[in-house]
């Protein structure tokens, strides 16, 4: 009979992270209140980051588990390294963070866009993510989990949103060279990448029937994001179910790539 591999005498659990500690950028409304409550729900202990203090507090007072607020912009070097330390002196140790905080300010095309918006896109989507990572990256052991919410519009960009998707697109980009860099700690770097989900960010499309109906005809599935469509992959990526995935990419987005 031919070697055989040898069987565990267990599996860890895919999307398991009960226990784990976790930053949450963004975490104040919309994806990111909703990945605090799935975390939390699952038994993960959560720090909410958000520049407004009190949507912060009124999220942690929703969630059933363990919640850190701190406050501040995730544009910040600073900010970035009191959080990581911030959790550390309360948790003892960080074991994943989200970059998920984004803003997506205008629909317009280049010449309509001022540079200081190219520059203020750029600085919380691409460059937030980056000093976050850098932060987590300080404070991780083997087994850390570094997680950035991208977009199809990186993608697969639509018309007026340049900037943006020059932002989401970067994100790949910084999460496989920072896979790279950080391999030889442990630690794992990936991007989650949504289709089109309902919350303020996204009003702009959802209000206007041309570009809400333009959303179904581009989605395979022809319906928005649900509340529980996306915190799975997030907890997969996460979970010790996924130490060996690093520098990808997940698509949650109802087969938008394919239409
Ligand atoms: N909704 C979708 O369909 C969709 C699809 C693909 C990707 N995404 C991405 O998902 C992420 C969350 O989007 P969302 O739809 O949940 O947007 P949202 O509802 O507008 O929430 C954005 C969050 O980011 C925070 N934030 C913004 N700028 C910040 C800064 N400089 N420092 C710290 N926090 C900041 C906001 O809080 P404060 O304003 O209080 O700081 C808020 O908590 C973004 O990265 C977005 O690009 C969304």
């Amino acid at each position: 009979m031919a070697e055989q591999i040898e069987i565990p005498r267990s599996f860890p659990g895919a999307g398991d992270v009960a226990g784990k500690r976790v930053v949450i950028t963004g975490a104040s409304r919309g994806l990111g209140r909703l990945l605090a409550h799935a975390f939390s729900h699952a038994g993960a202990r959560v720090a909410l980051v958000a520049r407004e203090e009190k949507d912060l507090k009124e999220v942690g007072d929703e969630l059933p588990g363990p919640t850190l607020v701190l406050s501040g912009d995730v544009t910040d070097e600073e900010f970035n390294e009191a959080v990581a330390d911030g959790a550390v002196a309360e948790w003892g140790g960080l074991d994943v963070w989200i970059a998920n905080a984004g803003i997506s300010p205008i629909v317009a095309g280049p010449l309509e866009t001022d540079p200081s918006v190219w520059r203020a896109v750029l600085d919380v989507n691409l460059t937030g993510a980056f000093l976050g990572a850098r932060a987590a990256a300080r404070v991780m052991g083997e087994g850390g989990r570094i997680i950035f919410t991208g977009s199809v519009l990186g993608e697969r960009p639509r018309e007026g949103l340049a900037a943006y998707s020059a932002s989401k697109a970067g994100l790949v980009g910084l999460a496989k060279g920072l896979a790279l860099d950080l391999a030889p700690a442990g630690i794992t770097v990936n991007v989650v990448a949504p289709g089109w989900f309902d919350s303020p960010l996204a009003q702009h499309w959802k209000n206007s029937p041309k570009l809400a109906a333009g959303v179904l005809d581009h989605t395979a599935q022809r319906r928005w994001g649900d509340a529980t469509d996306l915190a799975g992959a997030y907890q997969f990526l996460a979970s010790d179910a996924a130490s060996f995935i690093t520098g990808t990419v997940l698509n949650v987005d109802g087969g938008y790539l394919l239409v």
